[in-house]
């Protein structure tokens, strides 16, 4: 372990790259021996010494040139080759042995589920070979496999396949070459047996792509709805963003052991099974919802990634924000564009913001670093894409398009930075963006504050507009950021719209000639991700909910309103009644819902606990939980013969997942969730729904419901389900999260069960996560439970985890880093929790980083 923190100020470029990297792999679960034949050129003509990054790896031999070198000749480290050097181009050739099989972290190649597969992204080379392991050392690659016929009949790697042929010892050998010149990061390699299938498509130019999805044997009828996605995707790249495929194949491997969602290595996308697998009987809409944007992510990548990568790890945001931008916009097009928005929303008010308040806070383009691992963020990743959508609104999609167009003119073939793309974006459109920049090295959560002056003789509306940054954890000084700020302003003579650019921490907005009712709207469509505070009454708001054009101002008056409720439920100890003009807005909203389903859908929700906890420094747990029931509560007794009739009418619905569809299974599905709380006399409807579901939507959402209102039915419901589902990982994962966030204390036993279940595994991410994420994120009540218990089954799991994946720990100890948002008996706990996973010996550096840093 390094723990040495690596600074964006100390970035030097490489003195060396690689022109051409051949490998040959000759594949044994335990001794797999890599030989790598690297062209290496000295661009640094200074330099006498070059240094290979290397991990967990076994030199076999090492020839400079036709040379043998002796072991005196050369240092080797447990984290780099050394040597010497004298000439200007030179060759190496490096023979590895590795363990693919004791590869448990899942970095680097790994042997799990009877296959091999690689992720390298974003130092996992290393662990392949020693290598220049950095991103902007760019080599053509050529990839030689060898492995067993009979248990690897497929060997994939990057390119195009060039060779292959049947040694006479059983083996195959198979040849990939790859024309576009690469960082290591990209490289990929995947060898088993697996249902292939096939498809092709098309580009706007006449060239066919064969699209080949490998997924576990058995499993191929689950990967069409996939296949689709990626032809969706390239098509909306070609329309929206100009951009063609560029290989003549494009392959996705989905495997079950994974440590991420999905990695987009050049011509060969590995997937997280989850979120390739879908079909109506085992995946829910929004299991559908995710594998096309995944799908589009990855394909995406293609060009904001791929062919125009990342100087440096601290550039991420670079191709990470903009990808997540573009995959946004391809979902909007593809479903409800408005709920879309909400849900992207959500991330950010939530796990991002949570993010800026904790000891981890870091700007999009982080400023140092310990293990790169852990900044695969919210903050790089959603909010890196909205600080893309800043740039969106404020140049327009034409201006944005011809910034594309200037970026891959400039920088098609490079690894860049964050201002390259910016200065693309400026120069394309002569806008001075140098303000703008400041998005990419600030931190933390702007709060933007509105005061509103009316002037009835001038008949002005003044806005007084203040912006503030409270000191993150990493930076106590905040300066002020261009704040694209739209907005809408209800008044009687219609709506006029617009966009106010805010630069200064205080500045003033004027509408002349509007009427003491005009109500404006601020940050509509979350213009700039900031914390609005503004000065409307629960009145206004309820207006806006009702009045507004734009469906994601009424959802966000709403939104608003909650946190009034919630405010006046914790001053009046739950004696506090919702108003009688919200159950009318609801009432309407049941019997004449919009034409969006989901969009009512989401109206009609109460918020969840993170979404409450989130607007407060001191975070109210019980206070939040108690207030929740007591809301769903009310609305389900007061509304409910409406709410028996929506669900009645949006019963029956078709299985095919598509906008229509969804939408009335989430407002039908709502609805049952609030039914689910008249107890007794729901539990027909619950049984009925179950029995009758005809896809996963339907019945998840009934165990779901049964969950929420703690119905007895849950435990029958829960066993039926494991007997129907046993078979099925994934789905049982979903089985496994809906115990996990049980909330009562019969869920510690509980997870000890499932544990010992025999389809867990605590080398699979997937597995893990679905208990333990579940259960640290959807169950508050157990987890922050007084008597400590929750933090405890955390902290042992993260010592018996970390040593296993750090990967999966250090992203699980997530919520425990917080501890100062808590009240002083749970900060004891808590600490206490991370003291003991820092004086644990040998914590990988994923988890050190993290610990450490909560408890400077
Ligand atoms: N680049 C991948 C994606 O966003 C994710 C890689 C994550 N890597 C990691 N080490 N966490 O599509
Ligand atoms: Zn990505």
């Amino acid at each position: 372990m390094s723990r040495s923190v690596k600074r964006l100020s100390d970035y030097q470029p490489p003195g060396f790259t690689i022109d051409s990297t051949d490998l040959t792999f000759e594949l044994d679960a335990t001794h797999t021996v890599v030989t790598a034949v690297l062209e290496l050129r000295r661009l640094d003509p200074q330099l006498t010494e070059l240094s290979l990054d290397g991990q967990q790896l076994q030199l076999l031999s090492l020839h400079y040139n036709d040379k043998l070198l002796a072991a005196n000749e050369f240092d080797c480290t447990s984290q780099q080759l050394r040597l010497k050097v004298t000439e200007d181009t030179f060759r190496l050739t490096i023979r590895t042995q590795i363990n693919p099989l004791a590869n448990t972290a899942l970095e680097g190649l790994y042997y799990a589920n009877g296959s091999f597969c690689s992720q390298c992204e974003a130092e996992g080379f290393r662990r392949i070979t020693y290598y220049l392991d950095r991103p902007d050392v760019l080599s053509v690659f050529r990839t030689t496999i060898i492995a067993d016929t009979a248990h690897y009949p497929y060997l994939l790697s990057n390119g195009n396949k060039v060779e292959q042929r049947k040694l006479d010892n059983g083996q195959t050998l198979v040849c990939w070459q790859d024309p576009f010149p690469k960082p290591s990061y990209l490289f990929a390699l995947v060898a088993g047996d697996f249902d292939l299938l096939r498809g092709d498509y098309q580009t706007r130019s006449g060239r066919m792509v064969a699209l080949d999805f490998f997924v576990e044997k058995g499993q191929g009828g689950k990967a069409a709805f996939a296949l689709d996605a990626l032809k969706r995707s390239m098509r909306w790249d070609e329309q929206r963003f100009g951009l063609e495929y560029d290989l003549d194949t494009y392959m996705v491997v989905a495997v079950d052991f994974f440590n991420m969602g999905a990695m987009e290595n050049k011509g060969l996308n590995v997937f997280n099974s989850k979120y390739v697998l879908v079909s109506e009987d085992t995946a829910t809409d929004t299991d559908f919802f995710n594998v096309e944007s995944i799908i589009g992510h990855e394909y995406f990548h293609n060009w904001t990634g791929n062919r125009v990568t990342c100087r440096d790890w601290f550039q991420l945001s670079l191709k990470e924000g903009l990808t997540v931008f573009r995959d946004q916009e391809f979902s909007r097009d593809m479903g409800s564009a408005t709920v879309n928005r909400i849900h992207a929303v959500q991330v950010i008010r939530t796990a991002q913001f949570a993010e800026d308040a904790s000891p981890m806070a870091h700007p999009i383009r982080p400023q140092q670093v310990m293990e790169m691992n852990n900044f695969y963020t919210v903050t790089v990743y959603d909010k890196g894409a909205e600080v893309i959508r800043m740039l969106h609104t404020l140049l327009g999609e034409a201006g944005f398009q011809a910034g594309m167009r200037l970026y891959f003119e400039r920088h098609d073939g490079q690894a860049v930075t964050c201002d390259d793309f910016v200065q693309a974006m400026q120069d394309a459109n002569h806008y001075d963006l140098s303000a703008f920049r400041l998005w990419y090295q600030q931190s933390g959560t702007p709060e933007l504050t509105m005061q509103r002056h009316y002037e009835p003789q001038q008949q002005r509306l003044t806005l007084r507009l203040n912006q503030r940054t409270a000191a993150t954890a990493d930076q106590p000084d905040k300066a002020a950021l261009v704040l694209p700020v739209r907005y809408q302003l209800l008044d009687e003579s219609g709506n006029k719209s617009g966009l106010f650019v805010m630069q200064e921490h205080n500045e003033t907005l004027v509408f002349d000639g509007v009427s003491a009712q005009a109500l404006p709207v601020m940050l509509e469509d979350f213009s700039a991700p900031v914390r609005l505070k503004h000065d409307y009454s629960e009145q206004e708001l309820l207006r806006i909910a009702m009045e507004a054009s734009n469906g994601f101002a009424r959802w966000d008056a709403l939104q608003s309103c909650w946190m009034l409720w919630l405010d006046q439920a914790m001053h009046q100890n739950n004696d506090f009644r919702l108003p009688d003009a919200f159950f009318e807005l609801y009432q309407q909203l049941l019997k004449l819902p919009l034409d969006d389903k989901a969009l009512t859908a989401e109206l009609l929700k109460v918020p969840e606990y993170h979404v409450f906890a989130e607007n407060f420094q001191q975070i109210p747990v019980d206070a939040i939980l108690s207030a929740i029931h007591s809301f769903r509560q009310q609305i389900s007794q007061r509304l409910a013969p409406e709410l028996k009739a929506c669900y009645q009418q949006h019963s029956v619905v078709a299985v095919e997942y598509n906008e229509m569809n969804v939408g009335i299974r989430a407002l039908k599905n709502r609805c049952l969730d609030y039914l689910a709380l008249h107890g007794q006399p729901a539990e027909t409807l619950l049984l009925q729904q179950y029995n009758s579901a005809s896809n996963m939507t339907d019945k998840l959402a009934v165990l779901s419901a049964c969950l929420h209102s703690a119905h007895p039915a849950f435990f029958g419901l829960m066993q039926q389900f494991a007997t129907e589902w046993q078979h099925d990982v994934l789905v049982l994962d979903k089985w496994f999260s809906l115990h996990a966030a049980q909330p009562s204390a019969q869920v510690f036993e509980q997870i000890t069960l499932l544990c010992q279940h025999p389809k867990f595994s605590w080398q699979n991410p997937n597995r893990v996560r679905a208990v333990f994420h579940a259960f640290a994120m959807q169950n508050p009540g157990q987890f922050h439970r007084m008597d400590g218990r929750g933090y405890q089954l955390l902290t042992d799991t993260l010592l018996k985890l970390d040593p296993i994946n750090p990967q999966v720990s250090a992203r699980l100890v997530t919520p425990l880093l917080s501890w100062q948002r808590f009240d002083l008996e749970r900060q004891a706990l808590m600490k206490a929790a991370l003291h003991r996973l820092s004086a644990q010996p040998g914590i990988s550096d994923d988890l050190y980083e993290k610990v450490s840093k909560a408890l400077a």
